[in-house]
């Protein structure tokens, strides 16, 4: 029974699906547009060479750019190309007044959100800030000034030369728009904070095509809403954002075998690592990555430490764990990127992601959950391509005196978030996939709330769009975001316009 409602749900799907690719291929027909163009159409009318229609070969190419097959199968009317903020600002000064089926449009930075309809759209247009992607450094080298479009393993390489960094993604696709419009954990999380509490100003094209620069004095509420924000309140240019030196950082990857004793000592060592005054040390960020892949377990430690001290001491927990040896390096920040990045898949097929933030609690706790895990993910071990990355990291420590809408509590060391990332091949099982890892978090969830480790803040970075991220930051801070929507988007452009990725209404 329920076999055959599937069935013929599938049927009807397809067929509404011909029937609405029909509708679009009708629309945009040269008869119609003459004396009613779209707005693509107008689009490249007024700024010819931007607009990327889907004959178009560029089309196909933007479109397989996107990490995660749930992005990559959408299909906008066109894809709308800005080579400067001026072009933006046309962009939006035309769709805002539009009606038509194409005057809805999604943002897309470096195309890394794994869910559908974050950064790409059906119908409507995807505008793909990729040409937007300079990296330029102020007269005393204090201030990086990025394009929203590039990526950080570019933005690394291009400080390199000057031994200088950014707090930025720590593989090198990661785009800059949507990380640091989202927040941003990396290797100088645990001295800095969050990458987009280094962020000195926006340069943004607001709803009404106006394009300002945003900074805390200019425009606090903005600014302050722009932590996170990410799509909800403009489309965002440029970030100038403060540089930090590069000495080099240490980075080795350290790789266990997968039993019961390694977990126990992975837990014993990673809950001394977090506990408050056991060895702080700001430079060391790092991460327990418990992976699932063809039916076998796997057990690494990414090591990072930014002031480019070799096997440093306070990594002497896990590192004594016994081990298939290390080769780590002191490298500039840029190549260990390169390095780290070519050990994570470059796309996946479908992705199914969750994240969870709490207070450290004792070993024994970790050591549940990993047991969690290790029961709950060879359920799944049958569906094609199955694949799980399940990482324990430290969460970011904001710097005294920072102002954020996370609801977090600033100075504290002992936050720490988990993700568990799911590939798969096919998008029949998206529903399977999705319900198998929702369960396995409930329950390790439901083991940190009632131990109380558990906090509400989700990270908007690694979070599905059903997690409830902005909820999660709490009533007050929610109603500052949504107060800047109201004052600087009193037309609810961004909010139903641009309603894919994560909404604070
Ligand atoms: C392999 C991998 C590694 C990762 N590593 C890290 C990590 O080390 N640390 C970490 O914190 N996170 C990490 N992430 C998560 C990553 O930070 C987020 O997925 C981030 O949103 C990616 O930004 P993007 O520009 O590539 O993505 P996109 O999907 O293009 O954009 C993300 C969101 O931002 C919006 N957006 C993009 N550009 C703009 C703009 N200019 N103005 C307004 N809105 C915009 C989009 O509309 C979309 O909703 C990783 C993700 C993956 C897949
Ligand atoms: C960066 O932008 C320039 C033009 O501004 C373009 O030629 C180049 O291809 C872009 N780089 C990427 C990686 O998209
Ligand atoms: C960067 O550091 C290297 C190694 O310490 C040094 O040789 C080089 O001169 C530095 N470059 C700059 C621009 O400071
Ligand atoms: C924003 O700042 C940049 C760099 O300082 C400047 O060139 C630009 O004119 C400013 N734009 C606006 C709208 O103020
Ligand atoms: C290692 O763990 C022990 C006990 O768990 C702790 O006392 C010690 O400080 C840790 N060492 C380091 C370098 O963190
Ligand atoms: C890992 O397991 C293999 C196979 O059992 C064994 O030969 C090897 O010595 C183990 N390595 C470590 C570091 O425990
Ligand atoms: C931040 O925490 C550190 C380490 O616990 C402490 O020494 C420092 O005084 C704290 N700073 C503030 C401003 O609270």
């Amino acid at each position: 029974m329920s076999v055959s409602v599937t069935t013929m749900y599938r049927l009807l799907r397809s067929v509404l699906v011909l029937a609405a690719s029909a509708a679009a291929l009708r629309l945009p027909s040269h008869a119609q547009t003459r004396h009613n163009p779209n707005t693509c159409e107008l689009l490249n009318t007024n700024m010819p060479g931007r607009v990327i229609f889907p004959t178009d070969p560029a089309y196909s190419a933007a479109q397989s750019s996107y990490y995660a097959g749930q992005a990559r199968n959408m299909h906008p009317g066109c894809i709308f190309m800005p080579r400067n903020t001026e072009d933006v600002s046309q962009f939006i000064k035309t769709v805002r007044v539009r009606t038509g089926w194409d005057a809805k449009f999604a943002v897309r930075g470096g195309g890394h959100t794994l869910w559908r309809g974050a950064a790409n759209i059906d119908d409507g247009i995807t505008v793909d800030m990729r040409l937007i992607n300079g990296t330029t450094l102020n007269a005393d080298k204090s201030i990086a000034s990025l394009g929203a479009g590039g990526r950080f393993g570019a933005v690394y390489h291009a400080l390199k030369p000057h031994n200088l960094t950014v707090l930025g993604g720590r593989v090198p696709s990661i785009g800059v728009g949507g990380f640091l419009t989202s927040g941003g954990m990396t290797f100088l999380s645990r001295k800095e904070g969050f990458a987009c509490d280094h962020v000195i100003s926006y340069e943004i094209v607001l709803a009404s095509g106006d394009v300002v620069n945003v900074t805390k004095t200019s425009h606090p509420d903005l600014w302050l809403a722009l932590k996170g924000g990410i799509g909800n309140y403009g489309i965002v240019t440029r970030f100038d954002v403060a540089t930090h030196p590069d000495p080099g950082m240490w980075y080795d990857l350290v790789q266990y075998n997968h039993t019961d004793a390694v977990l126990e000592a992975q837990a014993r060592a990673f809950s001394s690592f977090m506990t408050p005054g056991n060895n702080f040390d700001p430079d060391a960020m790092m991460g327990i990555f418990y992976d699932y892949a063809g039916g076998q377990f796997f057990v690494r430690d990414a090591l990072w430490h930014t002031g480019a001290v070799a096997n440093p001491p306070v990594y002497n927990n896990f590192t004594s764990i016994p081990n298939m040896g290390s080769n780590g390096q002191v490298l500039p920040v840029a190549d260990v990127v390169d390095q780290f990045g070519a050990n994570i898949p470059p796309s996946t097929p479908r992705a199914f992601q969750l994240d969870w933030s709490f207070i450290n609690p004792p070993a024994e706790i970790y050591m549940e959950i990993f047991q969690l895990f290790k029961n709950g993910v060879p359920a799944l071990a049958d569906v094609p391509g199955f694949f799980v990355e399940f990482l324990t990291q430290p969460q970011s420590v904001i710097q005294p005196g920072t102002e954020s809408l996370f609801g977090l509590e600033n100075n504290r060391t002992d936050y720490a978030m988990m993700l568990m990332t799911a590939a798969y091949a096919n998008p029949a099982d998206d529903q399977r996939v999705r319900d198998g890892i929702t369960e396995i978090v409930r329950s390790m969830r439901g083991l940190l709330r009632r131990n109380r480790y558990l906090i509400d803040f989700v990270y908007a970075n690694y979070a599905d769009q059903t997690q409830g991220v902005y909820q999660s930051w709490g009533a007050d801070n929610r109603a500052k975001l949504q107060a800047a929507s109201i004052k600087y988007d009193p037309d609810r452009i961004f909010q139903t316009r641009a309603s894919g990725g994560l909404k604070v209404f």
